[in-house]
């Protein structure tokens, strides 16, 4: 347990659900919407994305050059226009080499004291990585699909976790349609036995953003996930955000009159 800082991984059983892009959004929304010190961690070393999404496409000295000894974890935070600082992971299949991802916790435990928060974006399952990232954390947050075999997949993982002490914070629903085909909330409330605590609703702002390699709540600040995304972070450090847009909160106080 960090004491002076609090560590959250980003995990899910399935890959493809939207971790990065979660992790992405949630620091540059706690940067700069609630101007928090926040550092994300490229935790995915084997395909690492993180990165990527936010246009950083080679860095000097990455999670990998910390995982095997040769550089203290500080050397590896590169600051982000919003204020957030990113810890990439090596685009190289060289860097895997000597990577120790069992050192993980401990050169996380190494940032405590010098940001307030630390997300930590996982590989997906429960493989050599992404457990290395589970027992790096403080507490998770699920990511999945409202789909059957994601949510059972994190049924699994929730086994696991709870064993390893670490606080499961609930379910983000993420790229929901409100298709008859999807399961509800309550279902995967009930299949998981977790709170479902955001639901991200399918946006086309989303890949946008990612073409543009700028997250989407800076992009996009009203859209439809942004506004969840924002919310869930304001969640995250229990302050409040409106997530109604205001023409959609005008058309209600239409209605209701
Ligand atoms: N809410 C959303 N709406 C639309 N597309 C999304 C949404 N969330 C994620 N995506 C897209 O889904 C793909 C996978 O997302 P990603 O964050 O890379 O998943 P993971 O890290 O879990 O593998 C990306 O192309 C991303 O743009
Ligand atoms: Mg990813």
């Amino acid at each position: 347990m960090n004491i002076l800082t609090r560590v959250i991984g980003v995990v899910s059983g399935k890959g493809g659900v939207g971790k990065t892009t979660l992790v992405s959004n949630l620091g540059a929304a706690l940067a700069s919407v609630f101007k928090i010190n926040v550092t994300i961690v490229d935790c995915n070393i084997t395909t690492s994305h993180l990165g990527l999404y936010l246009g950083m496409y080679y860095s000097p000295v990455t999670i990998n050059k910390v995982l095997t000894g040769e550089e203290p974890i500080e050397n590896s935070m590169y600051e982000h226009f919003t204020g957030m600082k990113i810890i990439p992971a090596s685009l190289s299949l060289k860097d895997l080499s000597g990577v120790d991802m069992f050192a993980l916790k401990n050169a996380i435990k190494n940032l405590s004291g010098k940001t307030d928060i630390v997300i930590l974006d996982s590989a997906p399952g429960l493989g050599r990585e992404a457990l290395s990232a589970i027992r790096a954390c403080d507490e998770v947050i699920f990511v999945t699909t409202p789909f059957v075999p994601a949510v059972m997949d994190i049924v699994k993982m929730k086994r696991l976790i709870d064993e390893l002490n670490v606080k499961t914070n609930g379910i983000v629903l993420n790229m929901v349609k409100r298709e008859k085909y999807e399961l509800t909330k309550d279902e995967v409330e009930k299949l998981a036995e977790l709170p479902v605590i955001s639901i991200i609703p399918e946006d086309k702002n989303v890949p946008r953003s990612l073409s543009a390699k700028v997250p989407t709540v800076v992009l996009y600040p009203n859209s439809p996930a942004s506004r969840e995304m924002k919310s869930l972070a304001a969640m995250l450090i229990g302050e409040y955000y409106e997530k109604t847009d205001p023409f959609t909160s005008i058309i209600n106080r239409l209605k209701f009159w």
